[in-house]
């Protein structure tokens, strides 16, 4: 018999498709004006923070609410740099996977083991949570620059404790300590990309966390969701429409009418919240344009400046964080299927921050579905059907 109580239940509401403009949290982390096109992280805005601090620094604000005092911040610093090296079972896992392996599959897999070796595995207490965002935060450049040594048949570099994380994230790449300028450009891209609001994999962070499971499962959820080209995958697509519109030698513009007109998306453009130009953007823009010109790559920045103009003449659509990002990474001799790690190293401290708020002041996230399937249908043996 069907159930009478199922067969009349009122529908739930409308869906709000993509939860667009739902508002799930109180936050005082960071500010998305999507309107003005503005953003702050703890009241700071970020174009001042991307000409006077240091990832370290906006680390330090992120999680603790203010900008650190000089003490304080030599602290954090030298706790970052001091627990940058993995664990021999992470190292093993690393040289376990396959060549071939997704940078970001492999960031994913290594956060979820290190779940299970770091020493405050089973404690969920906030201060244990406080060392094992420290880590994390501290471990990510050293696992992407590992994986990508190994991968190339090459070994690891040693970290070195004298570097700040953004050079020493150069140098364990790459074995060779980085130019200054190229150091102060990849920090910069570390603040910019520390944090924005309520983003998908934020939230998917924070759904885990709200289950109050440990934040290692919180990140694993949020490396995952990062990782898809509709967020943070968006910059290495970037990347791989101007190789691809340089090797089929075509005008931009024409490629971007082209893929309009096959209702593709254009990767590195559009925001669910900015209305305007995304804030980041001129100063990746900036960087692209100086960066592709050092490298001799001037075509990737005139190639980027003519999809922009196509994208607002055709679609009035503007660049967000990721298009500039693509070609300045990859004048800094960056491969690109290391875009989205780089995103990941630098958004590891916005995630941490929204885990301990989660946890603060935690209740389960649990939405619901509007059930448009069928009801009241009666069980048929299987022989029957
Ligand atoms: N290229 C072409 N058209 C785009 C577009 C893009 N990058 N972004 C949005 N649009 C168009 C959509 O086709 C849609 O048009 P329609 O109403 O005529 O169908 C409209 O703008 C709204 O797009 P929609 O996908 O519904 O917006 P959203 O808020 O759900 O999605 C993004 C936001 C970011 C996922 C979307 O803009 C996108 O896919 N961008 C490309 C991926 C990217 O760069 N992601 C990184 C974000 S930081």
């Amino acid at each position: 018999m069907p159930d009478p109580a199922i067969t009349s239940a009122p529908p739930p509401q409308a869906p709000a498709a993509g939860l667009e403009g739902v508002v799930v949290a109180e936050s005082d982390i960071s500010y998305v004006d999507g309107e003005a096109g503005k953003l702050v992280y703890r009241g700071y805005a970020i174009e001042d923070l991307a000409e006077h601090s240091t990832f370290e620094e906006a680390t330090a604000l992120l999680l603790d609410g203010e900008l650190p005092p000089r003490s304080p911040l030599e602290e954090l610093t030298a706790d970052l740099a001091s627990h940058r090296t993995l664990d021999e079972p992470s190292m093993a896992l690393l040289r376990g996977l396959p060549e071939e392996a997704e940078p970001m599959a492999v960031l994913r897999t290594a956060v979820s083991a290190m779940g299970t070796t770091d020493p405050d595995a089973l404690d969920n207490s906030p201060p244990a949570t406080r060392r094992k965002a420290i880590r994390l935060i501290a471990q990510f450049p050293t696992i992407v620059a590992t994986f990508d040594r190994l991968r190339s048949g090459k070994e690891p570099v040693a970290s070195r404790d004298d570097l700040g994380h953004a050079a020493n994230f150069l140098y364990m790449l790459s074995g060779r300590e980085p130019d200054p300028d190229d150091a102060h450009v990849m920090d910069v891209c570390l603040i910019l990309h520390a944090e924005h609001g309520m983003n998908a994999s934020t939230f998917s962070a924070r759904v885990t966390a709200a289950t109050l499971s440990d934040i290692h499962s919180a990140i694993t959820s949020a490396v995952g969701t990062l990782k898809g080209p509709l967020h943070g995958g968006a910059n290495q697509e970037v990347m791989k429409m101007l190789l691809e519109i340089q090797e089929q030698n075509v005008q931009p513009a024409e490629y971007v009418r082209e893929k309009l007109g096959r209702k593709e998306k254009v990767m590195g453009f559009g925001h669910r919240v900015y209305k305007t130009m995304d804030p980041r953007a001129p100063i990746l823009r900036r960087f692209s344009r100086d960066l592709t010109e050092r490298a001799g790559q001037p075509e990737l920045y005139a190639m980027s400046e003519e999809i922009l103009e196509t994208m607002a003449s055709e679609k009035g659509i503007d660049p967000n964080v990721d298009f500039f990002s693509a070609s300045t990474y990859y004048a800094l001799g960056i491969t690109p299927d290391l875009f989205t790690p780089i995103f990941a190293i630098a958004r590891i401290s916005g995630w941490c921050t929204h885990v301990e708020a989660q946890y603060a002041h935690n209740r389960l996230i649990r939405p619901r579905a509007k059930y448009v399937g069928k009801k009241g249908l009666s069980y048929t043996p299987l022989d029957e059907r």
